[in-house]
């Protein structure tokens, strides 16, 4: 007997994704975005993202099972983003999917978007060995995860006490002048500069942190460092390089998401690391990370773009597990969470 056909619905930003697995098979991912609608505000608007949910539900749906050939009949499982993220686009799709459980008679899973950045992985890449490590960073996160069990067994190492890295890139971005969303603006901008040339600070990585943040990232002080050397040359009147800025800048965010990376890979024994998110886009991350894991023996991971940034397909990966462990449904009146816990 084939394995059930799970539909994964994802809305926590400004994503609409809806897709279907069966086992670790990805049939179809079909994603709509209103980015565009909150580019002019320099940020993601809830109401406006909630109302766009609303609006790109059903289509999406629509157009992902005519894409797979699959009639709503044949799904046997429901999965959904219970959080964290925006409360009333998550309520959209929370809503989506107890419709779809109750209309079906299917069993309904909520689950937790953040463990999903790591799943989607693998769809692309195959089942998780024994144990991996997760590196998820996005605008909204940034958690170094060990995976023993991606269901059951999920522990968090560390995460950022403030900014996460694609909102540190968002908000220098804007302090630089450029178009939100800044980050892809910066990495552009530091391909064409040195990364040596400004030594900025590297967040929790002085000896005195590493005892209780040895784990934990916070770029809010490299921000603010930024903006003290930007202004520093504004106001003596002096032009800002602004390649080298970004190329420095993204230099240390890298290095210190690497190096914590690759030291909790080898204090836990693990030889893959996964990294997903919107912000694994980033050129800086990505090189580094190859670089050093290769140095380090690791295995590296990191799936597609399109899978990398929100999707459904995370979120139908993350359900399929679940249904895989026998673990029960959850109930009808499931909340949603902005800030739920792994
Ligand atoms: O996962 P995602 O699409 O949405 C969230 O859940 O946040 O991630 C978007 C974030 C934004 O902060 C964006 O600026 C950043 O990832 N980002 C990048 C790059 N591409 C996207 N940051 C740096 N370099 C990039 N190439
Ligand atoms: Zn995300």
């Amino acid at each position: 007997m084939s394995e059930p056909l799970v539909l994964g619905i994802e809305t926590s930003c400004d994503e609409t994704g809806v897709a279907l697995v069966r086992g670790h098979e990805l049939l179809i991912d079909s994603v709509a975005s209103s980015m565009d609608e909150h580019a002019r505000f320099g940020g993601i608007i809830p109401e406006i993202a909630s109302r766009a949910h609303l609006e790109a539900m059903a289509p999406t749906l629509r157009r992902a099972l005519d894409g797979a050939g699959v009639e709503l009949g044949d799904i046997d499982a429901i999965a959904v983003t219970a959080g964290p993220g925006l409360v009333g686009p998550l309520t959209v799709g929370a809503s989506a999917a107890k419709a779809l459980a109750v209309g079906l008679g299917k069993p309904l899973y909520g689950v937790n978007h953040v463990i999903g950045h790591a799943a989607v992985d693998e769809l692309v890449d195959g089942p998780f060995p024994d144990r991996v490590m997760a590196l998820v960073v996005s605008g909204g996160h940034s958690s170094l995860l060990l995976v023993d069990d991606i269901v059951t067994g999920i522990t968090e190492l560390g995460s950022t006490l403030d900014d996460a890295a694609g909102e540190a890139f968002d908000k220098v971005g804007r302090l630089l002048g450029l178009p939100y969303p800044g980050g892809p603006h910066i990495d552009r901008l530091a391909r064409e500069g040195d990364p040596e040339a400004i030594r900025f600070p590297r967040g929790l990585t002085a000896p005195k942190d590493q005892a209780a943040h040895a784990y934990d990232f916070s770029f809010s002080g490299l921000k603010t460092a930024v903006a003290r050397w930007v202004e520093a040359r504004q106001d003596a009147g002096q032009e800002i390089p602004l390649a080298d800025v970004a190329a420095s800048f993204a230099a240390a965010v890298a290095d210190v998401l690497t190096a914590k990376t690759i030291a909790a890979c080898q204090r836990h024994d693990v030889s893959t690391l996964v990294i997903g998110g919107g912000f694994s886009a980033n050129s800086q991350l990505r090189e580094m990370a190859a670089a050093r894991c290769a140095a380090a023996g690791i295995d590296l991971r990191i799936p597609p773009i399109r899978y990398c940034t929100d999707n459904g397909a995370m979120i139908a990966a993350l359900g399929a597990a679940v249904v895989r462990r026998g673990l029960p449904p959850s109930p009808l009146d499931l909340p949603v969470d902005s800030s739920m816990p792994l």
